[in-house]
């Protein structure tokens, strides 16, 4: 099934919206002294639990969430997802490290402040959240704005807007019991719209749909996502997902984030062994890009290959230098950047080519390449999941 995802409206700053340094959550007794004890801290996971008892779900994790970004956290079951998205919010309490969200330290926050920042800042769309069955979808989707105290007009009419928006027009008045799986799926999204948050947090929201609804709820994703420019934070186990949606992704293992990067700087510039592991399947040509497989251009390339943009996938340039017979100028602007032929974009497909850790600060310096996403003409699946790609954990389901 072919689909195009259309250009998005690249994110325009590196402000970050969410600010998360050195963070840890420990459950288990006395959980405070490990992020604190150098000993401790550095143990692995079940050696850990053996000397204390306690499991670190989130050790020492650092990192950004940029304004109107996709970012992305993925790792198998166990790996400190949930426990991490969480803690933004402080629905889990951190056991040691900051938080800010727009500058403001979300752990000094009164009860009244957080109350505040989970109903209107951040809104969280669950896998499993509560609608209510004896209500309407309407009435459903208008509840948060009900909490917050919205005269019932008003909600009704910002509800009707979001319904729609989410494709349930002619639906207002079923109940949750007369809905598929996707749909009630789309009354979750509509219910965390409605109060327009300036971030929405996603925890494995279609896990539970199967395939095809899936992808359906991640065009929408995609689809919001452009329309709107909202910054997103979505959180999954499944690597075709993380590769379609995010800007960029952070690769948790065992609470520790092993690589944080664009879906190309992941695929193409593994981290470590495992991280080589777990992408070692991605078709690369469907997540790869020019600016990385272009040669610089030479005197006797002649000047009427096609054209591709740097962000064009290598898969694209292989259709237009196979169409045109010629190799393809990487163009940008009216600039030829360089030449990508048929050796270059061999080698990628091949494995051959990776990305300097040079290119790879390049591609997130560069403006156009900030939101780091290829627009591609298909996601890319694996040709195995990830699960069976990757090392195996007690915890892997
Ligand atoms: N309330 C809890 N008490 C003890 N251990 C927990 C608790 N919640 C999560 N964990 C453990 O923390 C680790 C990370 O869990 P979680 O954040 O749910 O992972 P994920 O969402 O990636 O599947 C797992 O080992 C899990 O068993
Ligand atoms: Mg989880």
């Amino acid at each position: 099934m072919a689909f195009t995802v259309p250009t998005r409206k690249p994110p325009t700053t590196t402000e970050p919206v969410f600010s998360v340094s050195g963070l840890w959550k420990v459950f288990g007794p006395k959980p405070e002294r490990i992020p604190a004890d150098p000993e401790l801290s550095t143990l692995e996971p079940a050696d850990l639990r053996a000397r204390t008892g306690c499991t670190a779900a989130v050790r020492d994790v650092s990192f950004d969430v940029r304004k109107g970004e996709v970012f992305v956290v993925m790792g198998l079951s166990g790996s400190g997802k949930s426990t991490l998205v969480r803690c933004l919010t402080r629905l889990i309490e951190p056991t040691a490290g900051t938080i800010a969200i727009d500058g403001e330290d979300v752990r000094a926050m009164d009860k009244g402040r957080l109350r505040e920042l989970r109903r209107h800042r951040a809104a969280m769309v669950f896998q499993h959240f509560g609608l209510l069955p004896h209500r309407t979808v309407l009435d459903n989707v208008a509840y948060g704005l009900e909490i917050q105290g919205v005269g019932k007009s008003e909600r009704r009419e910002r509800a009707a807007e979001v319904v729609a928006k989410v494709g349930l027009e002619g639906m207002e008045q079923r109940r949750p019991g007369q809905l598929s799986g996707g749909q009630r799926q789309r009354v979750g999204l509509a219910r965390a719209l409605a109060v327009d948050p300036e971030v929405l947090l996603f925890d494995e929201p279609f896990s539970a749909l199967d395939p095809l609804i899936r992808r359906d709820m991640q065009d929408e994703v995609v689809r919001l996502h452009r329309e709107e420019g909202r910054t997103m934070v979505f959180i999954t186990h499944d690597l075709t997902e993380a590769l379609k949606l995010g800007d960029r992704i952070a690769l948790m293992r065992d609470g520790r984030v092993v690589q944080l990067g664009t879906p190309e700087e992941i695929v193409g510039s593994p981290a470590d062994d495992y991280v080589r592991e777990f992408v070692r399947d991605v078709p690369r040509e469907q997540v790869m890009t020019c600016r990385t497989a272009m040669r610089p251009a030479a005197a006797d390339d002649t000047a009427n290959g096609p054209a591709v943009s740097p962000q064009a996938t290598v898969a694209e340039a292989i259709e237009a230098v196979a169409r045109a017979g010629a190799p393809a100028r990487v163009m940008d602007e009216g600039r030829c950047l360089g030449v990508v032929d048929h050796e270059q974009l061999l080698d990628v497909v091949a494995g051959v080519t990776t990305l300097t850790p040079a290119a790879a600060v390049d591609a997130d310096d560069a403006p156009e390449a900030a939101p780091g996403k290829p627009r591609r003409a298909n996601p890319p699946a694996p040709r195995t999941s990830p699960e069976d790609a990757a090392p195996t954990t007690p915890e892997a389901v």
